[in-house]
């Protein structure tokens, strides 16, 4: 097993970046500093949706411990921290007047990476929607673009200026599809025409924010989207055209409203009879430039043909290594993408892995060889996606620290730090200590 890694930076073109992402409801302690109610503190309330119930009240205390964190980002040799920003502690009410804790503590954490020769990565949603808000429709309403465009800049009107990349929304697909159609995200519903207008309004707000970011006079604007790579359970024809469904409302949808101004065709046959009046006139607003693409990769999903109304697909078991999530380990599926991504969307623009990891029953003393073994993996199909010729200029482990799993809890450890929820104690694993030995070398 291993306990080091055998790459170094020279194994990657100049300037290629390596962070750690987090998030801002799995990791602040949400009931502080004055931060409104989320959409995911009653999806979480409601009995059935969350692993015991579990919520972001506490988390891993960021909001008074952050220092700490940032040395330990600093201390990994990391180069980039993505971090999302709440929007529910910036404007407790969704719009409106802004919490001015809230917005001190994103200055605070801003300048705390500055001083640590860190480059601060935001991301403005990462899933907490003001409760008052979901209240009036949340993504179903397409209000949310002028909402969410308000925030964008209350936001960037303080901390903008540092930034040294932003991005509007984190994974559309978990935004829109996962919690509006598969119900497993707050709000929690499963309704196509709900979905239709999530999958929508998600990319305006999108639109909309890169806009007010610009106006603002920032730079390196992206978008952050997640894939998974779609294999047909066999090779029946109805099992390749099921697949081919999964793969367009997961990896081409956003994709193609973000780069191409369209939606897919295939995945427009089921959505199509549910969206918005008038959706055509939005693809421009959609389409707005970017300046690179995020991609966040995990797994793979084998995909079967089901009875029932379209999409009529159902995800399988598969026999591959599976982490602690009871995901398959399928590291080729990122070289695909970052191959698709550019060869059929970006053509040039900069690609970053914006979240790979694994979750993994860690203890605070026994060594993460799997999530070591896990991040190798793919780095080599970062390196044979760049010997391809795509420009794949940095690469971001999901996470900093163990913390809240969503509809999962905190059983689920992702960080390359370990938290005991109780005490809340830091300490790094032995990937954390493998990765700040490689990076640090030349
Ligand atoms: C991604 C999310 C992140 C975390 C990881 C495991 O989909 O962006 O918050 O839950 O999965």
């Amino acid at each position: 097993m291993p306990d080091s890694f055998d790459f170094t930076r020279a194994d990657f073109p100049d300037g290629f970046v390596f962070g750690a992402a987090t998030s801002a409801y799995q990791i602040e302690g949400h009931a502080q500093g004055g931060a409104g109610p989320t959409h995911w503190d009653s999806f979480a309330a409601t009995p059935g949706n969350v692993v015991r119930a579990e919520n972001g009240d506490r988390a891993c205390d960021h909001y008074t411990r952050y220092a700490q964190d940032l040395d330990l980002l600093a201390a990994a040799n990391l180069d980039v921290y993505r971090f999302s920003a709440s929007w529910a502690r910036v404007l407790p009410e969704g719009r409106g007047a802004p919490n001015p804790e809230g917005l001190d503590f994103y200055d605070r954490l801003v300048d705390g990476l500055l001083a640590r020769g860190l480059k601060p990565a935001l991301t403005l949603y990462h899933w907490e929607l003001p409760s008052a808000l979901a209240d009036l429709g949340g993504w179903r309403n397409r209000d949310i673009a002028d909402w969410f465009a308000d925030y964008t800049d209350t936001l960037c009107r303080r901390i903008g200026d540092r930034m040294w990349s932003a991005a509007p929304i984190n994974e559309p697909w978990c935004v829109a599809w996962l919690s509006h159609f598969l119900g497993q995200h707050a709000p929690g519903m499963r309704d196509i025409r709900a979905s239709a207008r999530a999958m929508h309004h998600v990319g305006l707000a999108h639109g909309r924010s890169i806009a007010a970011m610009r106006a603002l006079g920032m730079g390196n604007l992206g978008a952050v989207c997640n894939f998974e790579y779609a294999a047909p359970v066999d090779d029946t024809p109805e099992a390749q055209v099921a697949a081919a469904r999964y793969d367009g409302i997961y990896n081409r949808w956003f994709l193609g409203g973000m780069f191409r101004g369209e939606y897919p065709e295939d995945v427009l046959e089921g959505l199509g009879p549910h969206m918005p009046r008038g959706w055509h006139d939005d693809m421009a607003t959609i389409n707005a430039p970017v300046d690179w693409l995020g991609l966040n990769y995990y797994t793979r999903k084998r995909i079967a043909a089901a009875p029932g109304p379209w999409p009529a697909l159902a995800e399988c078991d598969g026999p591959l290594p599976k982490t602690q999530m009871g995901w398959e380990i399928y590291p080729q599926g990122l070289h695909h993408f970052l191959r698709f991504a550019h060869e059929g969307y970006t053509r040039g623009l900069p690609l970053y892995v914006t979240e790979n990891g694994m979750a993994n029953p860690d203890t605070h003393n026994a060594p993460d060889s799997a999530r070591i073994d896990y991040i190798a993996a793919h780095l080599a199909e970062v390196r044979r996606a760049i010997a391809d010729g795509v420009p794949v200029a940095g690469y971001f482990v999901w996470s900093l620290l163990d913390n809240y799993e969503w509809a999962l809890g905190y059983d689920k450890r992702f960080g390359l730090v370990h938290v005991d929820f109780d005490s809340l104690q830091r300490t790094p694993k032995a990937s954390y200590h493998a990765l700040a030995r490689a990076l640090a070398r030349g």
